[in-house]
């Protein structure tokens, strides 16, 4: 756990990044949950804008994410504490950043594509693309979980899925990060025009999209576009923006959760061997994994009205940071919640990692659980003698809770 020694939680800004130093403030969102559950960060990069609230317990969180009425996904976006980065207008183009009735046909329209069995019929692909992966990495003795590993098989799998060619995958993957890191350092010095990235996806999309009208395949691109409800179909902006958001949700999500999990049982030989001798137990150490290691640290709202949450006077645009980080770790709703422990009874419909259960519920779930289960599994079996091998680094964005990388080497 992170230690920050501060005796007035008024003082802390969870923007302020050196609070980040040593990985989540979890000691501190334990405090924010029992002394000040709808805390105030003044606004660090842009102070016009007023700051933010940040709701951290399980409850609040459900609640806020149920009611989407007070709290919308549309007014200020959900991805950024301030309003730099991505511009509004685009980032309003995507599902996740809709609120209804747009958001429930957009939804209804693509939730048939993600049913468990939809998602089963791709099981034997996602199988073949972590053996592939694996497979090169079989040989050496060092390598890096996070680039080596995790960061190709999500990208295939999203990409196998929306029918796009596997040379394909790193240029959308970089153009992905964008959107979602744009915080790291690293991205920020690299990509400063986030608007000419958007302009190439929209191209690049359609770009497939001319492709299938020729040449129509079992995609989920081509799913998309013939799909109608109630007689309307998805016109060229709505399913671009949607495959971004397929990109960025899919590959992001997965490869956080798979490298967080890894590194976990890396760090807790017991339950690796546990888990290896104990293949049963995959479910539970997948849920776990995503329990503790949300890929996600929160989602934004904003305020569609005055309202008063614990006391705290919220005021109509304020925005809403709901720590899933936090939320996944509330003591008032797991017991001994820093513990990983795989054997965690019944947790597959508790925690948040996926989202307060509100209409914005992930809609790659099934999908996510599917391909951690089988990616998890594998590693373990072909890979029984896996140690760390250094200092993991993480990436530098409040939203990602995320690795850059992780050295592994095979053998004690
Ligand atoms: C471990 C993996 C994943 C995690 C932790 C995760 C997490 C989340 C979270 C927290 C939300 C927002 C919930 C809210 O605002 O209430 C979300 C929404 C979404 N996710 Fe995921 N996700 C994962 C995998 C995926 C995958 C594989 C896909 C795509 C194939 C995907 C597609 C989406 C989409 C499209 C939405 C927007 C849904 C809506 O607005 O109705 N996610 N996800």
């Amino acid at each position: 756990m992170s230690n920050v020694d501060v005796q007035d939680l008024s003082t802390i800004d969870l923007a302020e990044p050196s609070v980040w130093d040593d990985g989540p403030p979890y000691e501190l969102f334990a405090r924010m949950q029992r002394e000040d559950p709808v805390h105030f960060s003044p606004q660090r990069v842009a102070p016009d804008e007023g700051g933010f609230w940040s709701i951290t317990r399980f409850d609040d969180v459900r609640a806020v994410s149920r009611d989407h009425r007070t709290f919308s996904s549309e007014l200020r976006g959900i991805l950024n504490v301030d309003d730099i980065g991505v511009p509004l207008d685009v980032q309003r183009l995507q599902l996740i950043s809709m609120d209804p009735p747009r958001h429930d046909r957009l939804k209804a329209l693509v939730i048939k594509a993600f049913t468990p069995q939809r998602v089963a019929e791709h099981e034997d692909a996602v199988k073949q693309i972590i053996g592939g992966v694996l497979d090169q990495v079989a040989d050496r003795d060092r390598f890096d979980l996070v680039a080596d590993v995790a960061r190709p098989i999500p990208a295939r799998v999203i990409g196998s899925f929306l029918g796009t060619p596997p040379e394909d995958d790193d240029q959308l993957v970089q153009w992905t990060n964008v959107f979602t890191a744009f915080e790291d350092p690293e991205i920020r010095e690299q990509w400063t025009d986030t608007a000419a990235v958007f302009t190439e996806i929209i191209e690049y999309v359609n770009k497939q999209i001319a492709l299938r009208r020729d040449t129509p395949g079992g995609d989920l691109v081509t799913a998309m576009m013939n799909a109608e409800v109630d007689g309307e179909k998805l016109n060229e902006f709505e399913l671009a923006t949607f495959f971004i958001l397929l990109m960025s949700a899919g590959n992001d999500s997965t490869r956080a959760t798979y490298s967080a999990t890894m590194l976990e049982l890396l760090r807790n030989r017991e339950q690796f061997d546990q888990l290896r001798e104990n293949p049963d137990l995959i479910e539970a150490a997948v849920e776990e994994g995503l329990r503790c290691f949300p890929a996600f640290a929160f989602m934004a709202r904003a305020a569609t009205q005055d309202v008063e949450l614990h006391g705290k006077q919220i005021k109509q645009g304020d925005r809403l940071l709901l720590w899933y980080l936090a939320s996944n770790r509330d003591e008032a709703a797991f017991e001994n919640p820093h513990k990983f422990d795989i054997t965690r009874p019944g947790l597959a419909d508790k925690h948040q990692a996926f989202g307060g259960r509100g209409k914005h519920f992930c809609l790659g779930a099934n999908l996510a659980r599917m391909e951690l289960k089988l990616w998890i599994a594998q590693t373990l079996e072909r890979f029984p003698d896996l140690t760390l091998d250094g200092e993991p680094n993480r990436v530098r964005a409040l939203f990602l809770n995320q690795y850059n990388s992780i050295p592994v080497r095979r053998g004690s």
